[in-house]
């Protein structure tokens, strides 16, 4: 596979060149010049309209951005991904998240999801639950946890503790009786701290029936679960949504709407393996990040979904894309010598807009943004557009005060979809996914280990012990 350094490949050096003729163009003149922009920097993904046009970008740009790609051998890792390949080195693991909605899923994933779909039929049919608790972190939480919270129906009533602070699992179980809740411990390895202190607590407190989801069979029996659903290895944590991870998910939205969440994400990985460079959205945003990161000079990454049913999106996309990508080393072990994964960052329109919005428009600092606009609201979109629109012409007023002024040139992304629906948000979340790997490719890293997390780990441990 190719390893080749990113600044080795020749489109690199004329990105670089290329920027320098970016650096006094402003937005608003681009527009003004160019009467075809808002037509041509648009592309269709499934389901979605993603409008690029408000980037600091021409044709040029994106054609060596491409070629950077090709350089990066990224056709070959795209082939080695949706094959299931062991591209987790580190780990000596496949990435194949993807297997888990495919058409023709693995039978051990089908078998998985038919025995979810008869539980949760169950648990959504019957008054003996009233309550669902998920003790999970990390992609064992934040995952089932947005699709809950953006589209849960309420048949059930379903929570999550991640914290190990007990305040977290107590918030949780407010209201609730031992006998009538269910606690879905969901941890793939089943050695999390927080996740294991959490259910021994839920045991403390009376809890009296466990499912639990994990790779890690034995310990899940020995902890005395219920039902064991499985895991596999060769899903990273943070991609593991689509699996059993996703019960209390299921749980939320029930079995057809699960499913269309898996056909969202099937819809896009389609996309994703078809369609060319130039047309394939979850690519265009990852070389439009790498153009802002690299050669733009963005730190971070601000994502901003007019929706407060998406109000989790942030900070489910820390964890893809910094977990993913916020790694020095690159694959042949070396320390790189240019940037890797903005800082993510973000929160729901039109909320930010009365908190950060003020950073993104009158700042020190460009903070390139993702525009995410379901179409829920007229006044939502009214904001969400205007906002874009803010920050790429600003004003031309040089009668007003300094401090009345907007710059403007601070590029940004739109993602159009029509309605919030299970299917656009497996959609949604599946372009990020794609985006991260296409990344980690140009950036030559290894997406899908997280080594940055365990000595944090073994020192609280350590110190726990005293023998710190
Ligand atoms: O510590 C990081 C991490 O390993 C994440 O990658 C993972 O999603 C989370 O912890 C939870 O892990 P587990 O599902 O094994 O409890």
């Amino acid at each position: 596979m190719n390893t080749l350094s990113p600044t080795q490949c020749k489109a690199w050096g004329q990105l670089a060149v290329h920027a320098e003729s970016w650096r006094s163009v402003h937005l608003r003149d681009l527009f003004a010049n160019d009467v075809a922009r808002s037509v041509q920097f648009i592309a269709e993904g499934p389901g979605l309209r993603y409008d690029y046009s408000r980037q600091r970008l021409g044709a040029m740009t994106l054609r060596l951005l491409a070629h950077l790609a090709q350089e990066r051998g990224f056709y070959e890792w795209r082939e080695a991904l949706l094959a299931g390949k062991r591209i987790n080195d580190t780990e000596d693991r496949a990435a194949w998240h993807t297997a888990l909605r495919a058409a023709d899923a693995p039978a051990e994933v089908r078998e998985t999801l038919s025995r979810m779909k008869v539980l949760v039929s169950e648990l959504r049919n019957q008054k003996r639950f009233r309550r669902v608790v998920n003790l999970g972190t990390g992609g064992s939480d934040l995952g089932p946890r947005l699709v809950a919270d953006a589209l849960g129906d309420g048949r059930l009533d379903v929570r999550f503790a991640a914290n190990v602070d007990r305040r977290d699992l107590e918030r949780a179980l407010e209201g609730a009786q031992p006998d009538s809740t269910l606690f879905v411990v969901a941890s793939k390895t089943f050695t999390t701290q927080e996740t294991m202190a959490n259910a021994e607590a839920a045991k403390r407190w009376g809890g009296k029936h466990f499912f639990a989801v994990t790779s890690n069979v034995e310990a899940a029996k020995k902890f005395g679960a219920d039902e064991i659903l499985p895991m596999w290895d060769w899903v990273g944590g943070r991609f593991s949504v689509w699996s059993a991870a996703g019960f209390a998910a299921m749980c939320a939205i029930g079995p057809d709407g699960f499913e269309d969440f898996l056909g969202g994400a099937r819809d896009t990985d389609e996309h994703f393996a078809a369609a060319p460079l130039e047309k394939n959205v979850p690519v265009l945003m990852a070389l439009i990040g790498v153009w802002n990161t690299n050669f733009l000079g963005a730190a971070t990454h601000a994502v901003l979904p007019y929706s407060n049913a998406l109000r989790l999106l942030p900070a489910y996309l820390q964890q893809l894309e910094m977990e993913s990508n916020g790694k020095r080393v690159d694959r042949e072990h070396g320390a790189v010598d240019y940037a890797t994964a903005p800082v993510l960052w973000g929160a729901e329109g039109t909320v930010s807009q009365h908190s950060f919005h003020q950073l993104l428009h009158q700042g020190t600092q460009t903070v390139p943004c993702d525009f995410i606009d379901l179409n829920l609201e007229k006044t939502l979109s009214a904001n969400c557009c205007a906002q874009a629109d803010a920050l790429a012409f600003g004003t031309e007023a040089p009668a007003l005060p300094a401090y009345r002024q907007y710059p403007g040139n601070r590029p940004s992304s739109m993602l159009f979809f029509e309605e919030l629906t299970a299917r656009n948000l497996g959609r949604l979340i599946a372009l990020y996914e794609h985006k991260v790997f296409t990344q980690g490719v140009i950036w030559n890293i290894n997406s899908f280990d997280q080594w940055g997390v365990e000595l944090g780990k073994e020192l609280a441990k350590k110190i726990l012990k005293g023998e710190r």
